[in-house]
């Protein structure tokens, strides 16, 4: 007799504290999966899921994307989803959460390049509904850039839904150590560890710019809902940090604690720190 073995889908749907663990003291609902394929996939499923849920009622879905190693994954099962199984993006509306500055779009290092390369060249988005912060502004209307971006989330109705990374400096957006919580989108000077890990994707260190254009902190926390995707050991202490540590602009992520839902989803080497790890483990 042929046994099958069907594998359980991970329920990552958001639980507050209190309810998703019964030994552990993270103060973020967190998932801790064997596999980072199989957490990119969940997040996709979740991202898929708010399209069709908002197109059933029609509405338009806001998505906050995130760029750098962590999502590319998630991306390449969106854009199978479109291709095998009709998912649309037709009622959908980016914002990405930022760009180096200064930065041609047409530059392979740009985020702007980043997105059509990995997702918006490969679905039926209308361009139109695409923002990425332009990296071409000159440094004298960059504020009134960033109102006008501030703008347009909020004309939109605000964002449904935040796919976040990230840093090892704590960043959520390039939004570095020292940042106010208060911030909206605005210009930042990047932290010399966040330029130096970014340097693998440049010829060298002098390469990568030094300031960036990244949604505020406030902007980020005004989304409905944040999942936070890490992956690999070099992680793992800003995860504990996230998790655990002060809320403080001193570390970024860690505001995350007072988002009433956000989701951290982990590989086991970016969880190794988590205390006792025994909490919602997909395996
Ligand atoms: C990118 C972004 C950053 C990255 C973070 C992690 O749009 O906002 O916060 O999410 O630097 O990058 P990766 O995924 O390359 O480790």
């Amino acid at each position: 007799m042929k046994t099958s073995i069907v594998k359980k889908k991970t329920d990552i749907s958001h639980k507050p504290i209190g309810q998703f663990e019964e030994t552990r003291f993270e103060k973020i609902h967190n998932v801790i999966f064997s596999d980072s394929n199989e957490a990119s996939i969940r997040v996709a499923e979740e991202i898929a899921e708010l399209i069709r849920k908002k197109q059933n009622q029609n509405r338009t879905c806001v998505l906050g994307l995130a760029t750098g190693s962590s999502p590319i994954r998630v991306y390449e099962e969106l854009v199978r989803m479109h291709n095998e199984e009709g998912l649309s993006f037709q009622n959908v509306v980016t914002f990405n959460l930022d760009e180096y500055l200064p930065m041609e779009k047409s530059n392979i290092q740009s985020y702007h390049y980043f997105m059509h390369e990995h997702l918006f060249n490969h679905i039926d988005i209308d361009p139109e509904n695409v923002h990425i912060p332009d990296g071409t502004v000159s440094p004298d209307e960059t504020v009134a850039y960033c109102i006008d971006y501030e703008k347009k989330i909020k004309d939109f109705g605000g964002l449904d839904f935040q796919l976040l990374g990230i840093g090892r400096t704590g960043h959520i957006g390039f939004n570095e150590p020292g940042n106010p919580f208060e911030s909206r989108t605005h210009v930042v000077k990047l932290h010399r560890e966040t330029r130096e890990v970014n340097a693998r994707f440049f010829d060298s260190l002098e390469e990568v710019p030094e300031y960036s254009m990244t949604m505020g902190i406030k902007t980020i926390m005004r989304s409905k809902r944040i999942l936070l995707l890490a992956t690999g050991e070099k992680k793992c202490e800003a995860i504990r940090k996230t998790l655990y540590g002060p809320i403080t602009p001193d570390f970024p992520a860690s505001v995350l604690q007072l988002h009433p839902d956000c989701r951290i989803l982990v590989d086991k080497a970016a969880g190794q720190l988590l205390e006792m790890n025994s909490g919602t483990m997909a395996v």
